[in-house]
């Protein structure tokens, strides 16, 4: 299989991720913060060492505090929910944004009568931020939510430009770096989120089974999950500081273990160059197949390595399914989880697009075999498409 999926999860995760998985579900998988023999106390220390890799990846030493979940949507659920929200508070968002974001402020629109608006963009699908501060001068800004990376067009957004307007309304501000945690260079002073919520299972080439946020000091949430977490048990309440006051359950100590170890190989690589040079190069690749419509980040904005693309006269889904049948491809057709974009990209009569999302394991011979099967595709070998497959649309 030719992987080009990266964005829906990285894979394959790296050699030395695989091994000290296995190692540890064999040696040391057991629950953490919850028992005073050596294997647990090792574990309670494992957990520690990642949070303080995370915290020097982004700079954020004595700045924030991390909680641990086991994904992102969870992390991002936990966030939002968590606000204190009353009736008429007005919520910003890119139209980037994901359903992990869209779908619990649906949620609080419907519970207590919040106002969910769209951040506006310019022509060229760039956040135009001149219409957006006129817009938080109109309707000021309880919270603004902003995704690093588009997981549709590869966008690297202007989160810190975002989020140093909204704080002069002093608005919580939350960034989704699900597609940019250990790809996107991100230093925590300089951007001015509140929250930021990870992934383990993505740029960050862990397993699945562990993401967080960064929690700003002195910010505060309401738990919203609550339950043991090995910490004053015998309280009916949940602790009452940061992060422990967010994370309840028994953590997945061997998805952390396999953080623990990407977290380490991430240090000796440089997912961003390498993922600049294979973008550059499947842009140009691809514009020499016919009848293709591209959908990449505006001109001047930083591109990472997520493009999608529609061929004339074919529903995005079709051409996944024939990449895949034809030529063993693997790549994510449909809307992405992210409805709200694909209204700007005016790609309805396609049913969305088809994406193309690189990682490091990725090569050019990769996406040479990707343009050749793009534009071998033709209406004959539509018709032998098992037409079960291309019912399936997201
Ligand atoms: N959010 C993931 C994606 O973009 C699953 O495919």
């Amino acid at each position: 299989m030719i992987y080009l999926d990266n964005g829906a999860t990285t894979f394959p995760k790296p050699e030395c991720v695989y091994e000290a998985v296995d190692r540890y579900a064999r040696t040391n998988a057991v629950n953490a913060g919850r028992g005073a023999y050596q294997s647990a106390r090792d574990a309670g220390e494992m957990i520690r060492d990642v949070k303080k890799r995370l915290t020097s990846l982004c700079d954020a030493r004595g700045q924030a505090e991390i909680a641990l979940t086991p994904s992102v949507t969870i992390a991002l659920n936990q966030i939002l929910l968590g606000q204190r929200w009353e009736p008429g508070m007005t919520v910003y968002v890119s139209p980037y944004e994901h359903n992990a974001v869209l779908r619990p402020l649906h949620l609080i629109k419907e519970r207590h009568g919040i106002t969910v608006r769209e951040l506006p963009l310019a022509e060229d699908l760039s956040i135009d931020l001149e219409q957006m501060k006129q817009d938080f001068s109109d309707a000021p800004p309880s919270l603004v939510c902003v995704s690093a990376i588009s997981n549709v067009t590869g966008y690297v957004l202007p989160a810190r430009e975002i989020f140093t307007a909204a704080k002069k309304y002093g608005a919580f501000t939350l960034l989704d770096a699900a597609q940019a945690m250990g790809l996107l260079r991100m230093r925590f002073a300089e951007l001015r989120a509140d929250c930021i919520a990870f992934a383990g299972h993505k740029t960050l080439y862990a397993p699945f089974g562990i993401a967080g946020f960064f929690i700003r000091n002195g910010v505060d949430l309401m738990p919203v999950l609550t339950g043991g977490n090995g910490i004053r048990s015998e309280d009916p309440s949940m602790p009452k500081h940061m992060p422990e006051k967010m994370e309840c359950a028994s953590m997945d100590t061997v998805a952390i273990r396999g953080l623990q170890a990407s977290l380490e190989w991430l240090k000796g690589v440089d997912p961003w160059a390498i993922e600049e040079e294979l973008t550059g190069y499947l842009l140009e690749r691809l514009a020499e197949v016919p009848e293709i419509t591209l959908y990449h980040a505006p001109p001047g904005a930083l591109q990472a390595g997520v493009v999608s693309l529609n061929l004339e006269g074919f529903r995005a889904n079709e051409v996944a399914a024939i990449l895949d049948r034809e030529n063993d491809i693997a790549v994510r057709a449909g809307h992405h989880c992210a409805g709200l974009i694909h209204k700007h990209l005016k790609n309805q009569k396609y049913d969305g697009c088809l994406r193309v999302s690189l990682g490091v394991f990725n090569t050019k011979d990769d996406i040479d075999a990707l343009v050749r099967g793009l534009s071998a595709i033709d209406r004959e070998i539509l018709k032998s498409i098992d037409h079960n497959i291309l019912r399936g649309n997201c």
